[in-house]
């Protein structure tokens, strides 16, 4: 298993490339399914669980290949038996997401229960239950979904209980090709979710309102091929950004979606940060000690929960005291025991609201990556602290960061990957 060794203590300066969005590319490549044509998505990053997408779609008779670094072409023209495996869904929750475009496609599949970062029970219930209300008949039956749409799938209004980005993801793609008029009702409005409507309607889909919390859609008998461009992973951008504060530099992402960054770029200036915002660039300096910032996560554009840690980690150096309350996730603070190895003050109230007493200064120490976007939490830490730190358990990182290593470097950070030792 490799671990990350990293020398703390110097800012970090400079221009960091900002790759696809993960959290975009993965209901992308689920969405190719609905279509026999070819498609071809750019801005694609290379990550572990884009890896593990393209493994899943290709267990289900997908061709699929990476015309260069960041294109991957592909094509459902034939698909083999429609089912996703427990080993192909175990370790994302994303993959989950198949399970609507093979009904759309074969009406019938058979798709494992699914896993991916412990950060909560992460239950699929508003999956189903929209599923069901577009006609599917399913059933759970030893941690696999069995679901059937005998009449094929029908367009119905749907008010979730929740907001949920991949259930508004996995309702947007199955109504995409559904008989009739659907609504969603109580929808996510995360920028990803406005990305693959956008992606669908390149492939002919009929949808409009994506971006707001009602979204309709006028289900299309087929969808066609073509060419598309993920949008920048603004997760990746807010933790370089982060970063750079952390450690009293200055960081400039290239190739964002600066409104994408707008609640996070308004509690950096509340620190005490400089923000330059351009066309497509975002520049943070901070000179001095950061400013206490409290926070609260919520659905877009609220605060994102997925920079929930890496915020803590610079409050962990501010001159007085912060408050952090996790409202997505129930157990998000997986972070907080590694980050006092630090030597961060950090005490939880209760399961959601974490109190952080600032220090002058963290120091090195070894740490272990609790899960993907904590653990960006750690690299943040360690960068800033004085001395040495070591990061175990990587593969957390290469599930969502692309490139971290040499991106980290390309900033003047001292950094080495390298195979833990034995024991
Ligand atoms: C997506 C992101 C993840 C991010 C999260 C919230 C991807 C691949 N992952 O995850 O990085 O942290 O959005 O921004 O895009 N819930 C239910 N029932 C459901 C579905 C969700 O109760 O059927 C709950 C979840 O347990 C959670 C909340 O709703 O408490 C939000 O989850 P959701 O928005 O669905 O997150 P994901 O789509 O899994």
């Amino acid at each position: 298993m490799d671990q990350l060794v990293l020398e703390g203590g110097r800012p970090l300066g400079g221009v960091v490339p900002i790759s696809g969005a993960k959290n975009a590319a993965l209901p992308a490549l689920a969405a190719c399914l609905l279509t026999e044509a070819p498609v071809v998505l750019e801005r694609v990053p290379a990550l572990q669980d884009v890896y593990t997408q393209l493994s899943l779609l290709k267990h289900l008779g997908v061709e699929a290949g990476w015309e260069a670094s960041d294109v991957v072409a592909l094509a459902a023209a034939t698909l083999t038996e429609p089912v996703a495996p427990y080993e192909l869904v175990r370790t994302m929750r994303a993959s989950f997401l198949v399970l609507g475009p093979l009904l759309a496609r074969c009406g019938h599949a058979e798709v494992s229960l699914p896993g991916g970062c412990a950060i909560g029970a992460r239950p699929v219930d508003q999956h189903l239950v929209g599923l069901q209300r577009l006609g599917v008949e399913l059933e759970v039956v030893g941690g696999y979904v069995r679901a059937r749409a005998p009449k094929g799938l029908r367009g119905a209004r749907i008010v979730m209980d929740q907001v949920t980005v991949g259930g508004t993801e996995h309702l947007l793609m199955a109504a995409a090709c559904a008989h009739g008029h659907t609504v969603l009702e109580n929808a996510a409005e995360e920028p990803e979710v406005v990305d693959l409507a956008r992606f669908l309607r390149a492939l002919g889909a009929r949808i409009e309102g994506e971006g707001t919390a009602r979204i309709e859609i006028e289900g299309v008998e087929h969808l066609k091929g073509g060419r598309f461009a993920i949008l920048p992973d603004r997760i990746e951008a807010a933790s370089y950004l982060l970063a750079g504060a952390a450690t009293r530099g200055r960081v400039t992402v290239q190739g964002v979606v600066p409104a994408h960054l707008g609640a996070v770029l308004d509690k950096l200036e509340e620190a005490g940060a400089r923000v330059e915002v351009e066309a497509e660039a975002v520049t943070v300096t901070l000179d001095d000690r950061p400013s206490p910032v409290s926070l609260r996560t919520a659905p877009y554009p609220g605060f994102p929960t997925d920079v929930q840690a890496q915020f803590m980690a610079l409050a962990c150096l501010a001159s007085g005291v912060s408050r952090v309350r996790e409202t997505v996730f129930e157990n998000r603070f997986m972070h907080v025991p590694e980050l006092a190895r630090f030597g961060a003050q950090i005490s939880l109230e209760d399961a959601r609201s974490a109190v952080i007493t600032g220090v002058p200064k963290l120091v090195g120490a070894p740490v272990m990556a609790t899960d993907l976007r904590a653990s960006f939490s750690l690299v943040i830490a360690a960068l800033a602290a004085e001395g040495e730190s070591i990061i175990d358990r990587l593969y957390h990182m290469d599930r969502g960061y692309a490139a971290m290593t040499e991106k980290l470097r390309g900033l003047g950070a001292q950094v080495a990957r390298r195979k833990a030792p034995p024991g």
